[in-house]
């Protein structure tokens, strides 16, 4: 018989929210919410699952925000300690945190001062091995983010380059440059930031006169490295290994195209060919990541290389996925997308089409610390993303963001390959876009003159429990605030709320990841398509699996089923209502059955 009907009536919740000891609760494992994993054992670095990445599901810390062990506002790795519980409860297999090393935090921590350091904010490294360690024995692993492009400007490298001068080997590190000009008051290039504006800022020699230019492709806070220098190379080299040798099972790589830049300095064409563009996605970068490969292979388990890529053209997006180079790297054109069928089935097709040559499964990302949360986008007219069109008061139906987040989520964690799970998203939390203005730190806000809203409003620390802020974020004594303000209304949005709510976002996706980690079909291995009604994606994984979304404006029948398993809004007079996925259990095909499907292979693997 099949799995019972799981749609209107999930696992039921047991956390008594007026109880105190509910407070405990959203602290503490309960072992009888437990999915099937495997033995803390398995974890060992050399009898690990060596495919464990191809089909990850990865929940990303943004570590300033997700909990606070002591009490001064701002999320620490004691606060992670205090919920590995909870991570496991909810069913991820790995953590990924955004840079944790001592940094001014010009840009939330993407400029490093030390990479070997943590920053005394969160903790010390003593604390972080011991976090990794605690991790593992629930059965999950940790990423780090390495941040290869730039440095903090008070870096000791930086610092020293600056204090030794021009023409000198320390400044060989960087991009030291005179301007251009007849005083060399003119920018080197014209070259535009990621941040929008300068990418070069000019130096004041010791004398006090003008210097030269050095070359920022994010805030001047961030210099940018040479990587053409042997030194840069081999210390970013000894970096990975220091924290391999420390048990972090992967790398996430920031800003992973930039790195090269061609030396003579030229402008950008109007129309750059493969490989001319003079900062971006040059061929160099290839001869990197195999060197780095190289030694994630060298140690035991499999540790990962997962890059930040942001390039328009998937083939040469693909190119940094050969079977030397970086396992996976995050597929941001799905999340880029508008919710519509048809945009989100050729972001599909054209993804696992890209990847199938290199053998690399795709992954799956709705949201990170850098974009706008789900809920919020796809609650307005215009549900795409991009950075260029973030406006502060864009209308939002966050009802209807919410019905379609939900659905996406299904959507996603049934698709071949890798899932990424931004902090917070499985609680549903909206982006905060009423911030006060003299609370907002991210540099995109500021250097766009105040037109981009930044990034702060997916930033805000998370909520745990109680009805007041700061939600359980710090401990109850604490007297500071948060470092970022939550609003009032996520009283109904915490761990502690959903936990007796079967109908919330934090059950659906335990649901999800349950069901994920038991199906076999799930997870890397082949997708194909299902014919259905104009403005459905449905497609089968695996022999007895099939999910259904539902993008138009009418409820649609669903194709032959068992059972229901899953669904991300209840049915209604048994049909799928807009907005929203269901996951079936189907008949095995019998031999006579198959030919009247219409189906679509697709070539995956
Ligand atoms: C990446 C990070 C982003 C950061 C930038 C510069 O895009 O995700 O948060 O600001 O790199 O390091
Ligand atoms: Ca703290």
């Amino acid at each position: 018989m099949d799995l019972p009907v799981l749609s209107a009536q999930p696992t039921a919740p047991t956390a008594d929210a007026a109880d105190a000891a509910a407070a405990d609760a959203v602290e503490t494992a309960d072992a009888a919410e437990q999915a099937a994993r495997p033995a803390a054992s398995a974890l060992s670095p050399s009898t690990a699952d060596p495919l464990w990445w191809r089909s990850a599901v990865i929940y990303q810390i943004y570590l300033r925000s997700f909990a606070d062990g002591n009490g001064d506002g701002i999320g620490d790795l004691a606060g992670v300690r205090k919920h590995l519980g909870y991570l496991r409860d909810l069913g991820v297999d790995a953590i990924w945190f955004t840079p944790w090393y001592e940094s001014p935090l010009a840009d939330g921590g993407y400029d490093v001062a030390d990479y070997r350091t943590i920053n005394p904010a969160f903790g010390d490294l003593a604390e972080a091995e011991t976090l990794i360690q605690e991790a593992l024995t629930l059965g999950i692993r940790t990423i780090v983010d390495v941040v290869p492009n730039h440095i903090s400007d008070q870096h000791p490298w930086f610092q020293a380059a600056l204090a030794a001068g021009p023409g000198s080997p320390e400044r060989e590190r960087f991009w030291f440059r005179p301007g251009r000009g007849e005083n060399g008051d003119e920018l080197p290039t014209g070259w535009v930031s990621n941040f929008s504006g300068e990418t070069w800022t000019r130096t004041t020699n010791p004398d006090g006169t003008p210097g030269e230019w050095y070359l920022h492709l994010f805030t001047p806070q961030q210099p940018d490295l040479n990587w053409n220098h042997p030194e840069v190379r081999a210390e970013h080299e000894a970096i990975l290994r220091f924290w391999f040798d420390r048990g972090v099972a992967g790398v996430r790589i920031d800003s992973a195209a930039l790195l090269v830049k061609d030396e003579s300095l030229p402008e950008v064409p109007e129309h750059p060919g493969p490989g001319e563009h003079p900062n971006q996605d040059r061929d160099e970068l290839h001869d990197i990541y195999r060197g780095w490969r190289a030694i994630a292979d060298s140690y035991p388990g499999t540790r990962v290389l997962v890059g930040e890529i942001w390039l328009p053209e998937i083939d040469r997006f693909a190119m940094y996925l050969r079977p030397d180079e970086l396992h996976t790297a995050f597929n941001f054109d799905f999340l880029a997308r508008p919710w519509d069928a048809h945009e989100l089935r050729a972001s599909i097709d054209q993804t696992l089409a890209a990847h199938a040559p290199v053998d690399a499964p795709s992954t799956w990302v709705l949201s990170n610390h850098d974009v706008t949360r789900p809920v919020t986008r796809y609650g307005r007219a215009d549900s795409s993303f991009a950075f260029a069109k973030k406006r502060v008061g864009t209308p939002t139906d966050l009802a209807l963001g919410r019905r379609r987040a939900r659905a996406a989520a299904l959507l996603t964690a049934a698709l071949p390959g890798s899932l990424y799970l931004y902090q917070g998203d499985e609680l549903g939390l909206p982006e905060v876009e009423d911030l006060p203005a003299d609370r907002l730190e991210d540099p995109m806000h500021f250097r766009s003159g105040g037109v981009d809203p930044g990034r702060d409003g997916c930033r805000v620390p998370l909520p745990w429990r109680g009805v007041h802020p700061p939600f359980g974020f710090s401990p109850r004594e604490a007297s500071a605030e948060p470092w970022l303000p939550q609003p009032e209304a996520w009283a109904a949005l915490t761990v502690e709320a959903q936990q007796s709510d079967a109908s919330s976002m934090l059950w659906l996706y335990r649901n999800a990841l349950r069901l994920r980690r038991s199906e076999p079909g799930l997870g890397d291995g082949p997708l194909r398509w299902i014919d259905g009604p104009p403005g459905t994606l449905a497609f089968s994984r695996g022999d007895r699996f099939v999910s259904v979304t539902n993008l138009s404006t009418e409820a649609v029948a669903l194709p032959e089923h068992t059972a229901i398993l899953l669904s991300s809004d209840p049915l209604v007079g048994g049909l799928l209502p807009p907005d929203s996925t269901a996951w079936l259990r189907t008949q095995l095909p019998s031999p006579h059955h198959t030919a009247s499907h219409h189906t679509t292979e697709r070539n995956r693997q």
